[in-house]
């Protein structure tokens, strides 16, 4: 294992949120073949229960169970972890009170979705609860388990709401294990060894997310890791082309006579009209990469390190995972 210098290198629990369909758990999947490069391992864990990481990996549904899906470039494992909250819940009744069986019996009847139901915070404690008992268990030489974890989380609407549970299960329990079992969550999320990276598009809706999100997760004194800027596009347009046609100022004429000096426009009489869509296109194009620049600027001004990944023309298969891994550790974040 050779020693790193990345952006993150004290953090064990890297926790993606993001608008939803922004590409959190595309993200969170490269993010943990990155981290888990050079012989590290790496756990991911799902909790939404919709099996997003077995389509990543290409794989068949995930059982609750921890299972090796990838090796990581230069070797190194990434496992992953489908959590299910009612497995969750048996699981903590079977902890706390030796009860499996009957917890089974309680589920048959429909009382764990019941209970999960009318408490989500209990719901939410249970899956934060198996995540940071991931990052803090211990081999028999007393080394961690996993080098990171990474949690591929709910969108940004509900990522406060779903990692503060202390303050979500305090009306459920003051003392016990409910509340025991909350004070260990947190003692990891709120801590240093937790970074809540956030995944946006460069557009003003996941933008303005984004900020928000930043903004209330330092009002709940929860650590706000990077910011992801996903699917970007690259222009291939010179600077000073792009400013003048953002500006209006791009010349068909010049385009035409561009395309017949390029042999693509030989006595065909819709030259000029061609030339016209495409100065269109070409104005398009570079007022998106205005906005886009913009922003960008609004995102630096929240004072997170910021990382570009490019959207991948072909859809994300797994060549293209390991190529958005390979982009976040070129850029420091893992
Ligand atoms: N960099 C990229 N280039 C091209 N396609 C991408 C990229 N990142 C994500 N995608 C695609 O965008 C879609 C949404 O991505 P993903 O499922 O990771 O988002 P999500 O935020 O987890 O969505 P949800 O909110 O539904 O959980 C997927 O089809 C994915 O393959
Ligand atoms: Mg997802």
């Amino acid at each position: 294992m050779s020693s790193r210098d990345t952006d993150w290198d004290g953090v064990r629990l890297h926790v993606v949120t993001g608008k939803g369909g922004t590409g959190k758990t595309t993200v969170a999947a490269a993010l943990a073949l990155a981290l888990a490069a050079d012989g590290r391992k790496v756990l991911l864990v799902e909790v939404e229960g919709r099996q997003g990481i077995a389509q990543v990996f290409d794989l068949p549904p995930l059982p609750y169970e921890e299972r090796r899906v990838a090796v990581a470039p230069g070797g190194g494992d990434v496992y992953a972890l489908a959590v299910d909250p009612e497995e969750a819940m048996l699981e903590y009744l079977e902890m706390f009170y030796g009860m499996r069986r009957a917890g089974r019996a309680l589920s048959k009847m429909g009382i764990v979705d019941f209970a999960t139901t009318i408490a989500p915070g209990f719901r939410d404690v249970l899956v934060t609860g198996k995540t940071t008992e991931a990052v803090r268990r211990k081999g028999k030489d007393g080394r961690r388990i996993y080098d990171a974890v990474v949690l591929d989380a709910p969108p940004t609407g509900r990522i406060v709401r779903f990692l503060n549970v202390t303050n979500e299960v305090a009306g459920l329990a003051r003392v016990g294990p409910i509340k025991n079992h909350a004070d260990l969550v947190s003692g990891v999320v709120a801590s240093p060894e937790t970074a809540v990276h956030f995944v946006t598009l460069l557009e003003e809706m996941p933008v303005q997310e984004t900020l928000d999100g930043i903004t209330e997760l330092r009002g709940a004194g929860l650590p706000a890791g990077g910011v992801f800027t996903n699917m970007v596009r690259t222009s291939g347009l010179p600077e000073a082309a792009l400013d003048a046609a953002a500006a209006g100022r791009f010349d068909p004429m010049e385009l035409a006579l561009g395309l017949k000096a390029a042999g693509l426009a030989d006595g065909d009489p819709n030259a000029a009209a061609l030339a016209e869509a495409l100065a269109q296109e070409i104005s398009e194009h570079a007022r998106r990469t205005e906005l886009e620049r913009q922003e960008r600027v609004s995102l630096d001004a929240a004072g997170r390190p910021r990382y570009e990944l490019p959207l991948l023309p072909d859809g994300v298969d797994l060549a293209g995972l390991y190529e958005l891994a390979e982009s976040i550790r070129a850029q420091g974040a893992a």
